[in-house]
């Protein structure tokens, strides 16, 4: 495959949507953005990385850290997570609190907000320190040991966190929360606020791609704990949105709102695209844009 060929085109065609959207600003630091820029890169199972645009500019992680916590929790060997969150689309916003309430306080998968909290509580209760096991994880996969936290970021979402708030104490009288709801969400808030570049991200999602493998050679996951993952992006990964991507770009996606869009192609590549001006359901509309030509000219769709 001639992956710079495949980046031209893909630089090309995304051009003309770069700053199309509307960056986020239900969290305060997101809003700050510039969102007329935009990155592409591709991290090979081999070890190759192309790249083009901003990749080297860090952006907040958002939700994509919600695939590499339950990656760090599946990775214990314990299925104990699958009691307290399910794995069916939501077909609600992310922040949905509605079907929490009727669906008994179990959320409907791990990528929506209510099941990121869940998990990023289990998490505390397997490490001690969610953030820290996600910090080591991130910085041996990416190869950056100085990736950190953004403490403006966390500050924020800490500030405007009344929604996810609402949604771990719903969840905490149900009794799906093992933590104090503060310390999970202190958790939850600064895992979302990890800073990545675009060619950091696509690395980091070699893991999934590799179906478990870790940079180093050595297994953080079983492999069918890896295809488990791969399909709930696929299915969860892009919200009330993520039937329209399976159709538009037919590869398994996770986005977050700070305009990163994470695609694996498993046993081939991760691909990462960053864009931060979104479409009203919270993905980038550029990210989208590049993935769909990524996958017409690289023949990668896995449908
Ligand atoms: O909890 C929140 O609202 C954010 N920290 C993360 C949400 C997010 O990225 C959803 N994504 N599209």
């Amino acid at each position: 495959m001639d992956y710079q060929h495949v980046i031209e085109q893909v630089m090309s065609a995304t051009k003309p949507h770069v700053g199309e959207g509307k960056v986020a600003d239900y969290i305060p630091d997101l809003a700050r953005v510039n969102p007329k820029q935009f990155g592409f890169a591709i991290a090979t199972v081999d070890g190759q990385v192309y790249s083009d645009g901003d990749v080297d500019v860090p952006f907040a992680i958002e939700s994509i850290s919600k695939v590499f916590a339950l990656a760090l929790v599946l990775s214990k060997g314990d299925d104990k997570i699958w009691d307290r969150v399910r794995r069916e689309p939501s077909g609600l916003a992310f922040n949905d609190l509605i079907e929490l309430e009727v669906e008994n306080g179990i959320p409907r998968n791990p990528f929506i907000n209510p099941g990121a909290i869940v998990t990023a509580d289990q998490l505390l209760v397997d490490t001690g320190d969610a953030v820290a096991a996600l910090r080591t994880l991130l910085r041996a996969e990416t190869g950056n040991p100085k990736l950190e936290v953004d403490s403006v970021t966390a500050e924020s979402e800490l500030r405007t966190g009344e929604r996810n708030r609402a949604i771990a104490y719903l969840m905490s009288s149900f009794g799906n929360m093992v933590n104090p709801v503060d310390l999970a969400l202190d958790h939850y808030f600064r895992q979302c606020s990890f800073s990545i570049t675009c060619a950091e991200l696509a690395k980091a999602g070699l893991i999934i791609a590799r179906h478990g493998l870790r940079a180093d050679g050595s297994r953080l996951l079983e492999r069918s704990d890896a295809r488990h993952i791969i399909a709930l992006m696929a299915t969860c990964g892009t919200y009330d949105e993520a039937g329209n991507f399976a159709y538009r770009i037919g590869l398994p996606i996770k986005s977050g709102v700070g305009g990163g869009l994470l695609a694996v192609v498993p046993g081939k590549c991760a691909v990462a695209a960053w864009g931060p001006a979104l479409d009203p359901k919270g993905n980038s509309v550029s990210g989208a844009v590049a993935l769909e030509t990524f996958a017409q000219v690289s023949g990668l769709a896995v449908f």
